[in-house]
């Protein structure tokens, strides 16, 4: 088993949002702390924060672009709140002034950080370091605010007594860059139990040439897998995405393993299975192949009356099944089954003639779920009979769903 470094962030994304307290000073020098322990820092500011310290110091400590503005959008690809708010393994607010715990108390999004916030998923850790002076963090809106905020999980790293910068002493100094760092390390490593272990997940469409420039293919985006992929390496796995073809730009962490054919992702994926503790397979492979692809491209016949082309094809081989035969009993398989109707009964067949411990199933027809979006609706389904409907999901809530269910079926 791979040791785990206790205080390294490798590989961790963290979101740190900095509001207008004349604490915000402090904000750089945690940045810079996190910073040393590896993790992938990337900074909001309050408008007011970016009156106390400039956005500048942030960019040269994290090398990352830092947003202010809700219209900062450093890659045309991706719109920016929503793709931090995502991605984020961490949130950590600090300081947090009085304005913006109110605001996010009460689901207000009209700047960049606090709409970055609306639109984190629930499931994201969230730490808030407040700084303000005693009589604001004493006002019954305040406390009330942090009330309904720890409600909803929110983390408060407590301030603490002393001399504060409008020169009363009292309650509403900002907790100390220590304290602060090891919360948020503490944090991070609390659901580390995917550490030492190996987690070998396929994604994408394969592509069956038929002549040089054509191919036979599906319309799977990689989304799920890379999905799983990003939230298995959260968890601290060693993670291998045997990948076909995607839309999706691989998370930071994670071995990404190229392929085009069924063929060739399953000698990519056989070659790794027994190292692995799970595998899951969520690729869309093509379950027919070309017998003999041209390799010349296929032209139209002049001859009008010839209006049809045969191309015969072969089965590939069934990469989930034929790897969950081998399996020992101290790995986990994982199917994925897409299906356009009687879900559950094809489903069901499935598990049980492939020998998988667990299949995820969905139908694509339903609205929102399958290809390309960046939702889904999924049955999980135990080789004991046990199924779990799960509701319409975005596909990281489904890939935490998932390890969750894998979670107690590792080996000692
Ligand atoms: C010099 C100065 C220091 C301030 N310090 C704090 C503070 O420590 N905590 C706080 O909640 N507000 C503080 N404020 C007030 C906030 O900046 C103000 O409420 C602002 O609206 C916060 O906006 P933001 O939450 O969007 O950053 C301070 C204001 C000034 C001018």
């Amino acid at each position: 088993m791979k040791e785990l470094n206790i205080d390294s962030l490798s590989g961790k994304r963290i979101f740190l949002g900095v509001s207008g307290s004349i604490a915000a000073y402090k904000a750089a020098d945690i940045c810079s702390q996190l910073s040393k322990l590896e993790s992938d820092i990337h900074v909001v500011l309050t408008a007011h924060a970016a009156k106390f310290v400039g956005e500048a110091t942030f960019r040269a400590l994290t090398r990352n672009p830092v947003l202010v503005d809700i219209f900062d959008e450093p890659t045309a690809k991706r719109i920016a709140h929503i793709d931090l708010a995502q991605s984020a393994d961490l949130i950590l607010l600090a300081p947090a002034s009085a304005n913006l715990l109110a605001k996010m108390a009460h689901g207000i999004a009209d700047d960049m950080l606090t709409t970055c916030l609306l639109a984190t998923p629930l499931s994201t850790p969230i730490l808030a370091a407040p700084a303000m002076n005693t009589v604001m963090w004493e006002h019954p809106a305040t406390r009330a605010n942090i009330e309904t905020l720890q409600s909803r999980g929110v983390q408060i790293v407590e301030p603490y007594s002393g001399l504060l910068a409008c020169q009363d002493v009292g309650m509403g100094k900002l907790a100390t860059i220590e304290e602060i760092v090891n919360a948020v390390v503490r944090r991070l490593h609390q659901n580390q139990y995917l550490a030492g272990r190996k987690i070998l997940v396929t994604a994408g469409a394969t592509r069956e040439p038929l002549d040089p420039v054509r191919f036979l293919s599906n319309r799977s985006s990689g989304k799920m897998g890379f999905a799983i992929a990003a939230e298995a390496a959260s968890r601290g796995a060693d993670v291998t995405v045997v990948s076909g073809f995607t839309s999706v730009i691989p998370p930071d962490g994670i071995e990404v393993v190229q392929t085009l054919t069924a063929q060739s992702m399953f000698e990519e994926c056989s070659s790794r299975f027994s190292s692995c503790d799970v595998f899951i397979a969520a690729a869309a492979v093509s379950d027919f192949t070309p017998i003999e692809p041209s390799d010349q491209k296929i032209k139209k016949s002049s001859d009008n009356d010839n209006q049809f082309l045969s191309i015969e094809l072969k089965r590939t081989t069934d990469i989930v099944s034929t790897l969950a035969k081998q399996k020992r009993k101290d790995q986990v398989v994982v199917g994925f089954a897409v299906e356009t109707g009687d879900l559950l009964v094809k489903a069901h067949s499935k598990l049980a003639s492939k020998n998988l411990d667990l299949l995820v199933a969905n139908d694509v027809t339903q609205q929102g779920a399958g290809f390309d979006t960046d939702t889904n609706i999924v049955s999980i389904l135990w080789a004991d009979g046990r199924i779990e409907d799960l509701p319409l999901l975005t596909k990281r809530e489904v890939a935490e769903h998932i390890l969750n269910v894998v979670k107690p079926m590792l080996s000692e």
